[in-house]
């Protein structure tokens, strides 16, 4: 097709593959990351158009929505990680406490909330917004699960807000998905399995079931699927 999409952390993992499945059927796509060198290297093997931009920084997101030109059919928020995976050791006491939560929040509600608002002018008729959230937050004890709970929540109103213009918001939920570098290699084997047990179908998520699902929600069949949380976990959370 002839789309134009907007992948965000579009230079590895699940937004990697979602921009190159767009790419594959001959879209138009932008990919973001902050780390510009590997965004590049992500671009060129998947020929998608790089722009480096870190989705929490409102001026480089209004420079990502000047960069981009006047239409847009198809926004992917996949910019997200755990930041209590980071390496850097946490303030102490409520100081430390803050800064975590607000670290979580930023990275992954708040990096959506911004790069969504400065292009949703864009989106032509017909056009979707996939926001893409966890499994973790169904047991949100953490920064991290909470973030993404709130995500869901604030696609639901998202979605009643772009509906009248002929674009769906809805929000894709990965269980565990294998081969991205969302762990930073900090995933013990005995982890990993206790997450593929908890599936019914006995394995981990590939790249493919979330670029798959998020070229789905982008086609024709799809029009009527909007304000949803669609969870791709294999069976590892059951929504009834
Ligand atoms: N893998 C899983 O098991 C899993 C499960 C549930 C949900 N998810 C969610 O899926 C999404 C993709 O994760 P992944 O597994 O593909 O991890 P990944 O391989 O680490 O990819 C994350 C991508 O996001 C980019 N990114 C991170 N923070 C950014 C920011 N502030 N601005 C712009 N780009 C940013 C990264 O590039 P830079 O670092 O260069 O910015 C990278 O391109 C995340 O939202 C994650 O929370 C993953």
């Amino acid at each position: 097709m002839d789309r134009i999409v907007l992948v965000t952390g579009g230079s590895s993992g699940l937004g990697k593959a979602v921009a190159a499945r767009f790419r594959a059927d001959g879209d138009t796509v932008f990919v973001t990351g902050r780390d510009a060198g590997r965004l590049g290297r992500a671009a060129a093997e998947i020929d998608a158009r790089p722009i480096a931009c870190d989705a929490t920084d409102p001026g480089q997101v209004a420079r990502l929505a000047d960069e981009l030109g006047p239409d847009l059919d198809v926004l992917v928020n996949m910019a997200g990680r755990n930041t209590d995976l980071d390496d850097d050791s946490p303030a102490e006491g409520l100081e430390g406490v803050l800064a975590a939560w607000r670290a979580n929040l930023d990275a992954n509600l708040l990096s959506a909330v911004l790069t969504t608002t400065a292009v949703r002018g864009k989106l032509r008729p017909g056009g979707t917004i996939v926001n893409v959230g966890s499994i973790g937050a169904e047991y949100a004890s953490s920064s991290y699960g909470a973030a993404k709970a709130a995500l869901a929540a604030w696609t639901a109103g998202l979605s009643s807000e772009v509906g009248p213009k002929g674009v769906t918001a809805n929000l894709i939920s990965p269980g565990y998905i294998a081969d991205t570098d969302f762990f930073h290699g900090k995933l013990s084997e005995q982890r990993r399995e206790a997450l593929i047990d908890a599936t019914h179908n006995g394995r981990a998520g590939r790249p493919a079931d979330i670029a798959d699902t998020t070229f789905f929600l982008a086609s024709a069949g799809a029009r009527h699927i909007t304000g949803q949380t669609l969870h791709v976990n294999g069976g590892a959370h059951t929504t009834r």
